[in-house]
């Protein structure tokens, strides 16, 4: 298992798939338990990403560790990945040809965890994995089912820091994850309000 994992983050690694090779610092694999129950999956590093090697260890990487803090988790508890591992310059979307190129090294990890849910941080991750016209505004906290795994979407933290007042519904939709982890995992361990 361990095995697998580590040919899979050196693949990774040396990744020319894409041009944004050629401006990133540092491949931004992936984060957590190798046998985790639920997966997070953001859009794509930022610089504190990109100059760490971590998802999500900037600002919004904190809002993200306290919302999963309400409900009794931390980050070693879950797994957190990206649609693209290096970071698009300027901060800008990733492309589509980029999240082409990249979503087979997020497949094969998502092969490897085999997780029971799957959160979506965020409009670009959601459209990628639950559907392509997802409406982030309108269907977040909603679950869907596929091949037997279940998902669903959440504001991205970084549109939280922006939009404060959308944090009673991030909230709420945590609720739900929780609900849903007590529901279909059999490891992970909620707790909190
Ligand atoms: N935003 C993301 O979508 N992913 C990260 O890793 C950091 C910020």
């Amino acid at each position: 298992m361990t095995e697998r994992w580590e040919a899979l983050e050196q693949a990774c690694k040396s990744c020319r798939e894409c041009s944004l090779w050629e401006t990133r610092k540092n491949v931004v694999f992936g984060v957590g338990r190798q046998d985790a129950e639920v997966l997070f999956i953001g859009e794509g590093p930022g610089a504190n990403e990109d100059e760490q090697g971590e998802p999500f260890v900037g600002r919004a990487g904190h809002l993200l560790d306290d919302m999963l803090a309400i409900i009794g988790l931390t980050r070693n508890d879950v797994y957190i990945a990206n649609i693209v591992k290096c970071r698009p310059p300027h901060n800008r979307d990733p492309l589509g040809v980029e999240q082409d190129a990249c979503i087979g090294w997020l497949r094969r990890q998502t092969a490897l965890l085999r997780p029971k849910l799957i959160v979506c941080l965020g409009r670009i991750a959601a459209m990628k994995i639950i559907r392509p016209d997802f409406r982030i505004s309108q269907e977040h906290g909603q679950w869907f089912e596929r091949s037997g795994v279940q998902m669903m979407a959440v504001y991205h933290p970084a549109a939280l820091l922006r939009d404060p007042q959308r944090r009673p519904e991030a909230f709420d939709d945590f609720k739900s994850l929780q609900a849903k982890i007590r529901e279909v995992c059999e490891r992970t361990e909620v707790n909190g309000l």
